[in-house]
């Protein structure tokens, strides 16, 4: 256990890269192509998983964003095409995910 007496940026991101995406979630993440743009814990295209998290969301509500985004809740990134190819159950085990992770960050 390494304990930061400063935290730099760097160090937190660091810290932040730790999220580990449980194996059957990171084959739908794959296979759907979301890791193109999206991270659970950085920006890249899209916001972090764990930033989506924090909206307290429903699992249905995120559903229906990946089928529907709503480019207006994120100021300052592109729009997110709709993913409708994605089947209700697998996008139903992804919203699940990433609401599970909106306690990984304080
Ligand atoms: C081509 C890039 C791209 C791909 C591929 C992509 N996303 Fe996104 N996503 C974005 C961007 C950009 C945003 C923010 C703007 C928006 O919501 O339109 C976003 C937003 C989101 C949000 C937040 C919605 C909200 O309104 O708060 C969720 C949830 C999400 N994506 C899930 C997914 C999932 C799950 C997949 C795979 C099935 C996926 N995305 C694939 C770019 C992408």
């Amino acid at each position: 256990m390494v304990i930061f007496l400063s935290f730099t940026a760097e160090q937190v991101l660091a810290q932040q890269k730790q999220i580990k995406i449980p194996e059957d979630i990171s084959k739908l993440l794959q296979q759907y192509a979301c890791l193109a743009c999206h991270k659970a814990d950085a920006r890249v295209v899209g916001p972090a998983y764990v930033d989506v998290a924090k909206k307290k969301y429903t699992n249905a509500q995120i559903v229906e964003l990946i089928y529907k985004p709503k480019p207006s809740n994120w100021p300052g990134y592109p729009p997110m095409f709709p993913m409708k190819n994605v089947p209700e159950k697998d996008a139903l085990k992804i919203a699940a995910w990433i609401n599970s992770l909106a306690n990984k960050r304080s």
